[in-house]
């Protein structure tokens, strides 16, 4: 895909991963729409993308909400006509280990590792089938190759990720020419980490430190090679870890 003039809607940009790729992609010529629940900073992100000569249009969106992603979807067909790719980027991380019973969190997990991607597929998808062209991009995480502590439903939520992106591809690329493709990256230096609040894991979590992590541009460019493949190339996966992660 030739990404000039293609409409690329984002959620989670307004740190880390979702906000490198929308750099990344309007630089190279799409026209982003910057979804996240905080709006300043997407405004930010915006004013950016705009001085480096880049289009984006901003529409704050909990992707836990359909209703917000009807909102979004019908934000950018008004404002650029179509939408061409999705990238399901919003999530957190809240891990802890199952004997805590942080139910709270699993929920929370649920809702927008896994419930906030099905949302995002089901607001884009009848522009896409009528398009009969069009990439949605999933974000999962090496965590749905490998347990490690206090993961057990954050890695089961990127796993549903993973195979729902499979799922996706076998049903919509050859019927309707829309490629799906998950992500799974290792540790990325971004806030996520941030989202922990279990003591035991933060202090396991100080193991990592001096690590040289993936950076945030790392996975924009996966993201942007993974898109730039010619109409007959679906990349399926993206695996790409730190050369120091084991
Ligand atoms: N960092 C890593 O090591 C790593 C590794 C593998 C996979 N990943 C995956 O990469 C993705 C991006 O994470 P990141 O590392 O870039 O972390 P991040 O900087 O914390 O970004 C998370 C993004 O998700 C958004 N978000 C959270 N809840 C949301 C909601 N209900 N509705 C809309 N947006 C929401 C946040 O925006 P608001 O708070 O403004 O809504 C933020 O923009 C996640 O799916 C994560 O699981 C990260």
């Amino acid at each position: 895909m030739d990404l000039k003039n293609k409409v690329v809607l984002i959620t989670g940009a307004s740190s880390g991963i979702g906000k490198a790729t929308a750099m990344k992609l309007a630089s190279e010529g799409a026209s982003v729409v910057l979804c996240a629940r905080s709006e300043d900073e997407l405004k930010d992100l915006k004013g950016e993308i705009e001085n480096d000569g880049g289009k984006a249009l901003v529409v704050k969106t909990d992707v836990t909400k359909p209703d917000d992603f009807k909102n979004a979807v019908s934000r950018t067909l008004d404002e650029y006509g179509s939408i061409d790719v999705l990238i399901n980027n919003a999530g957190l991380m809240p891990l802890s280990y199952v004997e805590k019973l942080k139910t709270d969190e699993w929920e929370k997990m649920v809702d927008v590792n896994i419930k906030g991607v099905l949302n995002g597929v089901a607001a884009v998808l009848p522009t896409l089938r009528k398009n009969k062209s069009g990439h949605i991009i999933n974000i999962s995480s090496s965590a749905a190759h490998n347990y490690f502590p206090g993961g057990a439903v954050y890695c089961a939520t990127k796993i549903a990720v993973k195979m729902f992106s499979e799922g996706l591809r076998k049903e919509l690329a050859p019927e309707y020419g829309i490629n799906v493709t998950s992500i799974e990256p290792g540790a990325v230096d971004t806030s996520l980490f941030e989202t922990i609040t279990d003591d035991d894991i933060k202090e396991k979590m100080k193991g990592m430190e001096g690590m040289t992590t993936l950076e945030t541009e790392d996975i924009a460019n996966a993201i942007f090679y993974a898109l730039s493949q010619p109409d007959r190339v679906n990349v399926n996966d993206v695996y790409i870890m730190p050369t120091e992660q084991g």
